[in-house]
C-alpha cells in the first residue's frame, strides 16, 4: 500500500484509511471480514468520531470488539478519532471537554492511547489557550501522539497555532470529484464565476505549504446528502470517463475515483467509508494507480466544473 507522511512527522501511514462512520451497518462477523480484510491490504488506518453510531451503540465500541477478534496487536495499527460536535446542541473546544471527552473516547477503543486526535469542527467559542493546555496534557500522559484538525479553513488554523505547541498533523475536509470547490476556487481564481468562491480560505495551498495532510472524507459522495456519484444518472459524462479510465487501468469506477484523490500532488489520505471488502480491495489497489495529467483534468471536467 502507498504510503505518505503524516503532516510534518516522519511517521509513514498508509494513502487509504478506512473511515469507521457507517460501521453499524455491519454484524460482528462481517466487521471483522472487514478489519482483517483491510489488515491484509496494508489499509491499518481507522477514522473514527465520538459521534459515529450515536451515544446508544457508538461505533468505536463496535471497532473496538471487532478489532479484538482479529488478533492483531494494537501497535499495528493507527488509531484517530475526533471530538468537539455535541450533536444537536454545540461544539465544543473548551479544555475541560476536551480531556474529558478524550478518555470516553479511548474506553470506547479500549486502548491506552490515540494515534491522532482531530477537532471535529470549529467551534466559534475556541480558545486557543485552552486547546493548547489540553493537548499538552493528552501528550504528556501519553494519551495522544499527534494533533490535528477536520473541516477547519486557513485562518482558524492559524489561530489555533497561536497557542498550540503540537504541530497539527492532519485536516480532514470533504472533498470528491463533484464536491471539490477547494480545487475549484484555485483554478477559478480571479474570476466572475461561482467555482472562484473562495470558501475556505485557500485551505488547500495552506496546508500544502505547512506540511498538513489533507485527508479526504466522503470521496464518493457528490455533495451534501446528494448520494454517490458512482452510477448515478446526473453524472453520466462523470461515469462514462470513470468507465474508460477503468478499463485502461485494469481498475473500476470505484478505483480510478480515489486514485483522482491520490493523483494530487498534496498527496492526501482518502478516508473511504465503504463498508465493503471489494470495494476498499479496488480502492487500496487504485492508490498504485498514476493517472495522467491530462486524465486528472479530464475527470475534473466530465463532473462538470469548468476551466475558465
Ligand atoms: N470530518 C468529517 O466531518 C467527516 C464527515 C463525514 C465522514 N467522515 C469520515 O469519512 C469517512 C467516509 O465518509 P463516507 O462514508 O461519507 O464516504 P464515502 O466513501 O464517500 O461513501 C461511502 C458510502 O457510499 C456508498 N457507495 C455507493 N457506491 C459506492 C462506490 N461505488 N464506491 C464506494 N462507496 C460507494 C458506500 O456503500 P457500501 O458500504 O455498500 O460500499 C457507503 O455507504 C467516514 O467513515 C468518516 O470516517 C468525516
Amino acid at each position: 500500500m502507498k504510503t505518505v507522511f503524516l503532516g510534518s512527522t516522519t511517521l509513514q501511514v498508509p494513502a487509504l484509511a478506512l473511515g469507521c462512520m457507517r460501521m453499524k451497518e455491519l454484524d460482528e462477523t462481517q466487521s471483522v471480514r472487514l478489519l482483517e480484510t483491510c489488515l491484509e491490504l496494508g489499509v491499518n488506518y481507522f477514522d473514527h468520531a465520538d459521534i459515529y453510531g450515536g451515544p446508544e451503540d457508538p461505533c468505536e465500541v463496535r471497532f473496538a470488539k471487532a478489532f479484538q477478534k482479529t488478533g492483531v496487536s494494537r501497535d499495528r495499527i493507527i488509531l484517530q478519532s475526533k471530538l468537539g460536535i455535541v450533536p444537536g446542541k454545540m461544539y465544543d473546544h473548551s479544555r475541560d471537554y476536551i480531556l474529558s471527552e478524550t478518555d470516553l473516547i479511548l474506553r470506547r477503543l479500549n486502548t491506552d492511547y490515540l494515534d491522532v486526535l482531530l477537532l471535529h469542527r470549529p467551534d466559534a467559542l475556541m480558545e486557543p489557550d485552552e486547546v493548547a493546555e489540553a493537548f499538552d496534557r493528552l501528550e504528556q500522559s501519553g494519551k495522544v501522539r499527534f494533533f490535528g484538525v477536520s473541516n477547519h479553513k486557513t485562518s482558524q488554523i492559524q489561530l489555533l497555532k497561536k497557542a498550540v505547541r503540537q504541530p497539527l498533523v492532519a485536516n480532514q475536509l470533504q472533498l470528491s470529484i463533484p464536491f471539490s470547490s477547494m480545487i475549484s476556487s484555485g483554478l477559478e481564481a480571479n474570476m466572475a464565476t461561482d467555482g472562484a468562491v473562495d470558501r475556505d480560505d485557500s485551505i488547500l495551498d495552506y496546508c500544502r505549504l505547512h506540511d498538513i495532510t489533507i485527508q479526504a472524507w466522503s470521496p464518493y459522495q457528490a455533495g451534501r446528502r446528494k448520494g454517490p456519484f458512482i452510477d448515478s444518472p446526473e453524472y453520466p459524462e462523470l461515469n462514462r470517463v470513470l468507465e474508460e479510465l477503468a478499463c485502461k487501468y485494469g481498475s473500476t469506477k470505484t478505483g480510478i475515483a480515489a486514485a483522482w484523490i491520490f493523483r494530487h500532488p498534496a498527496r492526501m489520505q482518502v478516508i473511504a467509508g465503504s463498508m465493503r471488502e471489494d470495494r476498499i480491495r479496488e480502492i487500496a489497489q487504485a492508490a498504485d494507480i498514476e493517472i495522467t495529467r491530462e486524465e486528472w483534468y479530464r475527470l475534473y471536467l466530465a463532473a462538470g466544473h469548468i476551466l475558465p
